[in-house]
């Protein structure tokens, strides 16, 4: 059921590759709270052709973007505003890949040329989504701009390898344009930290099952799938959300505040 939160907002939403990513259940819960938007992935992502039952379902239209190309971007932003017929309100970038990651690379090992492009593709497409948008002046005031991070960026995890690198960077710069958009138009730039999340970007992470099942029982409120993190990036693209602005919100059920739960305890208890 939908509370009308997005009636009349118009937005771009990257990243939905499959039903399962997150990006795809934003799209679906900002139709049902009443906003037109486009849809942007990266044109390789294109051929696996998922995204078109998502455009049709959303009445949306698919704009290929590579995040790593500004030309792209410009493009992605002005179709957008034209096709829409007027400026922005929203804007969710939910874009992330490292290839040392997927290719099991560890972190004494980086191949880096990769590192260059899990940091491209990860942290600076934000970069330069905003810049692009500021530019052409693309966001209304008030406008919303929300990013997907996880919480490698501030606590080590074995496994995260480069990506942990790329997300500090995409939250530093959630905080740097977030100053910069707020004092120009009172725009809000935030990111999303989310649980771990059984997606294609998730499951390309080693080890991710036993991870995601250890999540689960440290957090009380055990791991936020991708529809509540849906339900949660359309509250922060609401009018409901307008003083919340450069923050790192932690959407996890409480994993990130807990030290150690008693299910884990257990598990480790000495026989
Ligand atoms: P996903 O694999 O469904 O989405 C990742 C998207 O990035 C895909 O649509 C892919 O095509 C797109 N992408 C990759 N390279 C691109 C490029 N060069 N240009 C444009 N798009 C490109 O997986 P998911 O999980 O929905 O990922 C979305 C975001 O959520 C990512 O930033 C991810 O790091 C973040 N996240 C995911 C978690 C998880 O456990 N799945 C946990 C916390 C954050």
């Amino acid at each position: 059921m939908g509370y009308g939160l997005l009636k009349g907002k118009r937005g771009i939403i990257s990243g939905a590759l499959d039903e399962n990513s997150i990006a795809w259940k934003v799209a679906q819960r900002a139709k049902e709270e009443g906003a037109i938007f486009t849809l942007t992935n990266a044109p390789i992502a294109m051929r696996m052709g998922e995204i078109n039952k998502l455009a049709e379902e959303c009445n949306a239209e698919i704009i290929p973007a590579d995040a790593t190309s500004l030309e792209d971007i410009e493009k992605l932003f002005s179709r957008s505003t034209e096709v829409l017929g007027g400026k922005l309100d929203f804007v969710l970038h939910s874009i992330g890949m490292s290839p040392n990651v997927r290719k099991g690379k560890e972190y004494g090992d980086l191949n880096y040329d990769w590192y260059k492009q899990s940091i491209d593709i990860s942290a600076m497409s934000f970069h330069k989504f905003m810049q692009v948008a500021e530019k052409q002046d693309a966001i209304n005031e008030w406008g919303s701009i929300v990013a997907l991070t996880y919480m490698a960026a501030q606590r080590t995890f074995s496994f995260y390898s480069d990506m942990a690198d790329a997300k500090a960077m995409l939250e530093s710069i959630a905080r740097s344009y977030g100053y910069r958009y707020g004092k120009l138009k009172n725009v809000r730039v935030n990111t999303v930290s989310q649980s771990p999340t059984k997606t294609r970007a998730g499951g390309g992470i080693g080890g991710f099952d036993h991870f995601y099942e250890f999540a689960e029982k440290m957090a009380p409120l055990g791991n936020a799938s991708a529809d509540d993190c849906a339900d949660y990036v359309v509250t922060l693209f609401s009018d409901l959300t307008r003083k919340v602005t450069m923050q790192n919100l932690f959407h996890d059920g409480g994993f990130s505040m807990t030290g150690i739960s008693a299910e884990v305890l257990e598990m480790i208890k000495p026989e």
